[in-house]
């Protein structure tokens, strides 16, 4: 029997949580996605009008079904933490229930249940500044949507889960080294959003049996990766100095997703998994 999948954080073709989505999706999982809410007309659209359909073709030539879209704020935990000016905003006020616990609560109703929770999501309004530079709002906004946003989905949807269920999310090595230009707070968050992991994988698997890893993810030219600045200097980087010179497919990622959701990895859990062609190894660059 196929297992089913959220993935928060799928709004084109691009970027990590499309190919995770195709990884399950090709491992027999039916997948159901969140989306962004002011991405979600042109999401749907593009997927309605047939825009995805090369990249949905799977390895055995079928493709892959999204058996449903949910409009998704991970910023938001439930309504009374939604402002006046979002409410009313025309981009939000024509969708419902799109808070995390609105999201898991018709997720709850629809299907009842799901085995594997994805967080590839991630926002800093001021990331192209240096942390020095970083206003107090700029560096909170990019916990809230980037770490924060994990800890409220998976405490949402953790009692939609099945015992032996498995929750991913992405990080970046920027945590843990130095990054330069990967500002405004986003390098504390993913720090954040680590740590989290091995705690989370604590009170997740002794209250639920729920594993939780996270794949620390080279650079890929997503379209949030391309609106941070440095995506193709990360890539040449990255082919110059890593132990394996070739580009970093979203695939790798998705298929390291599909192996940390699936029994294979049962014995997995509060882990960072690399997938950056072993670039984290390196001590300098040659
Ligand atoms: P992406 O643009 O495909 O995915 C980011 C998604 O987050 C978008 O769909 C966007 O609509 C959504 N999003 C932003 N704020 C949101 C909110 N408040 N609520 C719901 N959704 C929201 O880009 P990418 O790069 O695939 O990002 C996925 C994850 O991978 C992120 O956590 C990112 O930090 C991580 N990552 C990316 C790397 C890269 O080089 N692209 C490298 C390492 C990690």
């Amino acid at each position: 029997k196929g297992k089913r999948a959220f993935i928060a954080g799928v709004a084109d073709d691009n970027g990590y949580g499309w190919a995770i989505a195709k990884s399950l999706a090709a491992a027999g999982a039916e997948i159901l996605v969140g989306t962004w809410v002011p991405a979600l007309n042109i999401f749907e659209t593009s997927l309605r009008r047939g825009k995805f359909d090369e990249s949905r073709v799977l390895p055995d030539g079928s493709l892959m079904e999204i058996t449903k879209v949910y409009p998704l704020d991970a910023v938001f935990d439930n309504l009374d933490a939604v402002p006046e000016d979002i409410k009313t905003n025309k981009r939000y006020a024509g969708s419902s229930n799109w808070t995390v616990q609105e999201v898991a609560e018709s997720v709850k109703q629809d299907f009842g249940s799901i085995d594997i929770l994805v967080h590839s999501l991630a926002n800093g309004p001021e990331v192209s500044k240096p942390l020095l530079e970083t206003s107090r709002n700029g560096y909170l906004a990019a916990l809230s949507a980037s770490s924060y946003s994990y800890v409220s989905l998976l405490k949402h949807f953790l009692p939609l889960m099945k015992p032996g269920g498995s929750s991913i999310s992405l990080t970046y090595i920027a945590s843990e080294r130095i990054i330069p230009g990967y500002g405004g707070g986003m390098s504390s968050a993913k720090a954040a959003l680590e740590s989290d992991t091995r705690v989370l994988a604590f009170e997740a698997g002794r209250k639920n049996k729920i594993r939780v890893n996270t794949i620390s993810a080279g650079p890929l030219r997503s379209r949030a990766a391309k609106a941070i600045g440095f995506i193709d200097t990360m890539i040449e980087y990255s082919m110059a100095n890593a132990p394996l010179q070739k580009e970093l497919s979203a695939d790798e990622v998705g298929n390291t997703a599909a192996f940390l959701a699936s029994p294979l990895a049962s014995a997995i859990t509060g882990a960072v998994i690399y997938v950056d062609n072993g670039l984290n190894a390196m001590g300098v660059g040659i």
